[in-house]
């Protein structure tokens, strides 16, 4: 059923265009024997009519998604380890390189980004509400606050510690409803000309690839140029660069400025005209991104139970929030995936949200191998299928449902 809700963003009309049905959090793993108590939601997603902001419907409380325990960690996985390292030295090099620059994280979890701004003596503060992931990087040595970035944190920060040359997030900002509070803030907390940086998964990616489960509660927005260009706006800011990363399968940063301060370069009219020309902002994009989904979703369905009806055993690797969206969404539970296996150790001996596949350690990946692996870690296919050579070696097939469904 089709509805209209009004836009977090501009109060417009959020046309929606696709339902997804009941979906559990995606990033709580429940024990065996609490299996049951997950918090379901409808997870649907439309976009703004008039500033074509894509997001969902119906809002997972913060709470719920983000709990003390919350078991995501960044720094498993040594790419994005890299990723982060780089990042760093390129803002060590620019906006941190004033004199006594103070540099603010929104969403550090453990410390992955965190920890090189503070190896290199800046002055810095991360704000996590994941205690257990933040305490992580705290005992790495780096300063952090337990709790939700919201204005009023932003105030306090300002008060205490002074102006920020740098607000930098990662794979958090989107994931904030309430994002005109996190812009209050950075607006207040700023010193004159710094920059508020984030990256999120591009919405161009996501639709050009059928990238469908990129789409769950954490990800509350997906973010286009155009949207970021129309948001930033709106809380008083101007959009000006935009870069375009490899990470998670396709990611967008954002560089943002109060209004006027810094000038805009020329990547912004670049990749308004890019998404222009992919029709990002018309509704027929839409409906044939939501007709792909469904294909898809059915016939790695149909794989599945053939591979089921043959005799083949299959794993899944990668307990990942995206998991979550496939195995509910395509009816995958452990009659046709035996495990998930994965190398965070919160979500071992646990299951995963909804389709209650049992999720092992990733040391349990061994000889003999399965006959066939889904890879929901996709966006570490490279990392992955680098250091499970022997898998194939022995025989085993990847199976990968983006763009679409192959073996391999
Ligand atoms: N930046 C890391 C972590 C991304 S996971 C990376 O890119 O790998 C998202 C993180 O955002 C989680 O650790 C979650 O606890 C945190 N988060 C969610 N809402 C937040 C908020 N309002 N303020 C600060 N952190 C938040
Ligand atoms: P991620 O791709 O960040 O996904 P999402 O945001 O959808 O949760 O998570 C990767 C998951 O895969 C994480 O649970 C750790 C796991 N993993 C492995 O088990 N082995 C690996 O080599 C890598 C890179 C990740
Ligand atoms: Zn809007």
């Amino acid at each position: 059923m089709t509805s209209c809700h009004p836009c977090r963003i501009c109060g417009g009309p959020v046309r929606e265009f696709f339902d997804f049905g009941r979906q559990p959090v995606s990033d709580v793993f429940p024990a065996p024997a609490d299996v049951g108590t997950e918090h379901f939601y409808r997870l649907a997603v439309g976009f703004c009519e008039d500033c074509t902001m894509v997001q969902q419907l119906e809002e997972v409380s913060r709470e719920k998604m983000f709990p003390a325990d919350y078991p995501y960690r960044s720094s498993g996985s040594s790419l994005m380890g890299q990723h982060f390292e780089a990042t760093a030295a390129h803002f060590l090099a620019t906006e941190l390189a004033g004199a006594d620059p103070f540099y603010v994280e929104i969403g550090c979890n453990d410390g992955i980004m965190l920890n090189s701004v503070r190896a290199a003596g800046v002055r810095h503060l991360g704000v996590d509400p994941a205690a257990h992931a933040a305490q992580t990087a705290g005992a790495s040595g780096s300063r952090v606050h337990i709790g939700f970035f919201e204005e009023s944190t932003a105030h306090r920060i300002r008060e205490t510690e002074g102006a920020a040359q740098l607000v930098f997030s990662a794979n958090t900002i989107s994931h904030i409803a309430y994002i005109d509070s996190v812009f209050a803030g950075v607006h207040a907390l700023l010193a004159e000309g710094g920059v508020f940086v984030f990256e999120d998964r591009y919405l161009g990616d996501i639709v050009t690839h059928t990238y469908f489960d990129q789409i769950y509660d954490e990800h509350f927005y997906l973010f286009s140029a155009r949207s970021v260009q129309a948001m930033a706006r709106r809380y008083g800011f101007d959009l000006i660069d935009v870069e375009h990363l490899p990470v998670h399968g396709g990611t967008m940063r954002y560089t943002t400025a109060r209004s006027g301060e810094r000038p805009v370069r020329p990547s912004v009219s670049r990749q308004l005209s890019y998404e222009h020309d992919q029709k990002l902002a018309e509704s027929a994009t839409y409906a044939s991104f939501g007709a792909r989904i469904e294909s898809h979703c059915a016939q790695l369905h149909v794989l599945l139970t053939d591979l089921k009806a043959q005799g083949k055993r299959v794993v899944g690797y990668g307990a990942t929030c995206k998991s979550a969206t496939v195995t509910n969404y395509c009816a995958i539970g452990p009659d046709l995936i035996s495990a998930v296996c994965d190398s965070t150790p919160d979500k071992q001996h646990r299951v995963t949200p909804g389709s209650h596949i049992p999720i092992v350690p990733s040391a349990s990946f061994t000889a003999p191998y399965p006959d066939y692996a889904v890879l929901f870690a996709w966006n570490h296919a490279a990392e992955i299928m680098a250091k499970e050579q022997s898998f194939k070696a022995a025989g085993g097939r990847w199976i990968l449902y983006v763009p679409d469904i192959h073996v391999v």
